[in-house]
């Protein structure tokens, strides 16, 4: 009996130790299952994230320009859009006086600085933000018109364009030398664009006048969009996509970037980083520049939707090629320019359109420091016919 129950406390023991052998070896197993699972969900969040850069990166290509500006040089005068100042002995000064007192620009300063120089973007946070569909966004063209630009200017504006606007939006950028006179604008000008991608340069036969140059201009565009600059501007990024995101949106909007200064002396550039101003005009039909109204801050739904403007200020604007010959494009019997600007600005209102600024586009312009070059048949013109 005694032997009998010893036996049995020890089946009983062998049983309590194998069983407890089974739960160690089941919670074992069970926290490297578990463990392996983990490790197996880790990789698929991996897995995940990485198509999700993926994704990304191809966002970034497409907005990708044509050229990418070689790396900034904080000691180069006027990086950043910053001022730039030069130490002259008294032969330099007054070659910068000459250069001014010729192009009303200080060209002497403007040849040292750098034709890839970038500019501080200083938009508003909600404009650096917000993405686009690059794909969805109509194409351009843009039509840039000179009559004996200096050199450096009219180069810095068209790499500028070429390397802040996305490759995909770019056709081309055309050129319009209206029949400029001086000897670089001819063969070294030509040889100059010759090695750019997508630039091209049209000359006209005979002094055709900003507006005709421009027409002459827009009959090679082969973009959806045409879009207008000044031979002597410098494009913040991101200065397309709003342009062309709002008129794939409504084909009858006219858009405008902000318009910034560059100093005519210092290079300087001048960000406008508040609200834009719009446009008007006089009773002479002299442009000028109003506060938003009211009416148009309660219509608005953020602080980046296109504002509305009467008028535009002149060369810059982006506008739909379709609808731009639906206008009748531009008064064929304009001479050399002023005044085009509130002809169009009137056109697209009385033709059902909006003419707006865009808040998120701010393209740098150089005001010189007089009119630039004189209009002799002006004013008479003006009372013969
Ligand atoms: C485009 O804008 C015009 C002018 O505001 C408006 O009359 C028209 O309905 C708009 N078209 C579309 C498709 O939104």
């Amino acid at each position: 009996m005694r032997i009998r129950l010893r036996k049995c406390s020890l089946i009983v023991k062998t049983f309590i130790l194998v069983g407890l052998f089974m739960i160690t070896y089941m919670v074992v197993e069970l926290s490297v299952s578990s463990f392996s699972s983990l490790e197996k969900e880790d990789h698929t969040r991996n897995r995940w994230e990485r198509d999700l850069h993926a994704t990304e990166e191809k966002v970034e290509d497409l907005s990708r320009p044509l050229y990418i500006k070689p790396p900034p040089n904080p000691n180069a005068p006027g990086e950043w859009g910053k001022a730039a100042h030069l130490q002259l002995n008294s032969a330099e000064k007054k070659m910068q006086e000459e250069s001014i007192e010729k192009y009303a620009i200080n060209i002497y300063l403007s040849d040292q600085i750098s034709l890839h120089r970038h500019i501080q973007d200083n938009r508003m946070y909600e404009c650096k933000s917000k993405t686009y569909n690059h794909r969805k966004l109509p194409t351009t063209s843009v039509v840039i018109a000179f009559y004996n630009e200096a050199m450096s200017t009219l180069l810095r504006t068209i790499h500028s364009v070429l390397e802040t606007s996305p490759a995909v939006l770019l056709r081309e950028i055309i050129l319009v030398d209206d029949f400029s006179d001086k000897v670089f604008l001819k063969s070294q000008l030509a040889n100059y664009i010759s090695s750019l991608e997508r630039v091209r340069l049209v000359r006209t036969t005979k002094r055709e006048g900003l507006v005709r140059a421009r027409l002459i201009g827009a009959t090679y565009a082969i973009g959806d969009v045409l879009t207008f600059l000044d031979c002597h501007c410098e494009c913040v990024n991101g200065w397309l996509e709003p342009l062309l995101e709002r008129i794939g949106e409504n084909e009858t909007a006219v858009v405008c970037p902000v318009i910034d200064t560059i100093d005519w002396n210092s290079f300087e550039f001048y960000m406008q980083t508040g609200e834009p101003m719009i446009g008007g005009f006089d009773w002479r039909l002299t442009f000028q520049w109003h506060a938003v109204p009211e009416q148009e801050r309660q219509r608005r739904r953020s602080r980046i939707d296109p504002i509305r403007s009467p008028t535009m200020a002149g060369g810059l604007f982006a506008v739909s090629k379709k609808y731009f010959e639906y206008l009748g494009t531009y008064d064929m019997g304009m001479e050399v320019w002023g005044g085009e600007n509130l002809e169009l600005s009137f056109r697209v209102w009385q033709c059902g359109g909006t003419l707006e600024i865009h808040p998120c586009s701010h393209v740098g312009h150089v005001f010189p420091k007089k009119a630039p070059y004189a209009r002799p048949n002006f004013l008479q013109k003006c009372i013969n016919e």
